[in-house]
């Protein structure tokens, strides 16, 4: 099958590497002139997935349409900050039978909508497909097993998808809730910054990450059934299996932003050191807004933003969370 994607970033070509090792012919956009020759002259990827030999099959343009004219499936593997700007200005361009398939995990500031909600309401007439669960892409790309959860229109869709995907390494599972798998994937980033504060004050507590996490499983769930999930989806894949992948890996933006907050530097800081501020942040500050609204009580993510803002010490918030946190 012929098979597109919008940008090549770290996830992008580890799932277009992926599908290309599948048999199928890759097509992906990318912002970054220089990440399109690169790929296109030496099959590699040095930015975004260091060291990983990419398949012939993937190939790379800065044409947007030309992804939309070569493709049955296109899969968007760019920050959900981006999806509007980049995918609106073509929108005509794009053919009705092209399956969308969103792996952004992050809430737009200025609309309050998730990804797959902007997909929906720019998209409304096109097959859209919710991708999530634990995926860390340099995982992934190096053979790592992985199981992740596709939900969204129509089960023709999701086998269509599922067959581009699954492989001995990688493995797809189906869901009828597409707002609780997509949740799962976007709130565990706040919760992700805050395991950061662990490791990066380096308290070797297991009893303190086990109480955490379970806390932020549980408030994850009350926001996500809150916005019109099934609490049955945050005890998955896309539920906890993704809190626990995030929270543990060194790969994990959301996470180093929690280690480098626990370091003493500031927001300002951080956004300088890392470039743009990791979607955990802009979720965190949306979902304050949202829990207010809905009266959902999520002491620990409003702790959280404290420390984010500088007027709850690191240490302090790691220290007394059982105490101020956990209700
Ligand atoms: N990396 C992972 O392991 C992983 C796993 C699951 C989900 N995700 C999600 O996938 C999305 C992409 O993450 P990533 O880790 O691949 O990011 P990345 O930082 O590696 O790549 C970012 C991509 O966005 C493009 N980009 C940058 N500025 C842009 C602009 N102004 N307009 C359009 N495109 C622009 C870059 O060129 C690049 O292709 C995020 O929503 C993330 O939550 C990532």
């Amino acid at each position: 099958m012929k098979v597109g994607l919008i940008g090549l970033g770290n996830l992008g070509t580890a799932v277009g590497n992926l599908i290309a090792q599948n048999g199928h012919e890759v097509l992906g956009w990318e912002y970054q002139q220089a990440v399109v020759d690169e790929i296109n002259q030496t099959h590699r990827n040095g930015r975004f997935l260091a060291d990983v030999p990419l398949h012939l099959q993937l190939r790379a343009t800065n044409e947007l349409t030309a992804v939309f004219q070569h493709s049955e499936v296109v899969f968007i593997a760019i920050p959900s900050a981006f999806i509007e700007s980049t995918l609106l200005p073509i929108r005509e361009a794009i053919s009705p039978d092209i399956v969308l398939v969103n792996m952004a995990k992050g809430i737009d500031q200025k609309t309050g909508l998730t990804s797959f909600q902007t997909l929906t309401a720019n998209f409304p007439n096109q097959p859209r497909v919710m991708l999530s669960g634990p995926s860390i892409a340099n995982e992934f790309a190096r053979g790592m097993p992985t199981v992740v959860v596709l939900a969204g229109d129509g089960r023709h869709h999701l086998l269509k998808v599922a067959k581009l995907l699954d492989n001995d390494h990688f493995r797809t599972r189906f869901s009828h809730d597409a707002v609780g798998v997509e949740l799962g994937g976007i709130l565990k980033n706040i919760y992700a910054i805050g395991l950061g504060l662990f490791d990066g004050k380096q308290i070797p507590s297991i009893n303190f990450r086990a109480v955490y996490l379970t806390i932020a499983m549980e408030e994850i769930a009350r926001m996500g059934v809150a916005m019109g999930a099934e609490i049955e989806t945050f005890l998955y894949l896309s539920g906890m299996g993704d809190l626990l992948a995030t929270s543990l890996s060194e790969h994990s933006h959301n996470r180093h932003m929690g280690v480098l907050l626990a370091q003493g530097l500031s927001r300002e800081e951080i956004q300088a050191k890392m470039g743009v501020l990791p979607e955990g942040y802009n979720t965190l500050k949306v979902m304050l807004y949202v829990a207010e609204k809905l009266h959902i009580s999520i002491p620990l993510a409003k702790g959280l933003w404290d420390v984010v803002q500088g007027r709850y010490e690191a240490e302090r918030f790691i220290f007394s969370f059982i105490k101020d946190f956990v209700e």
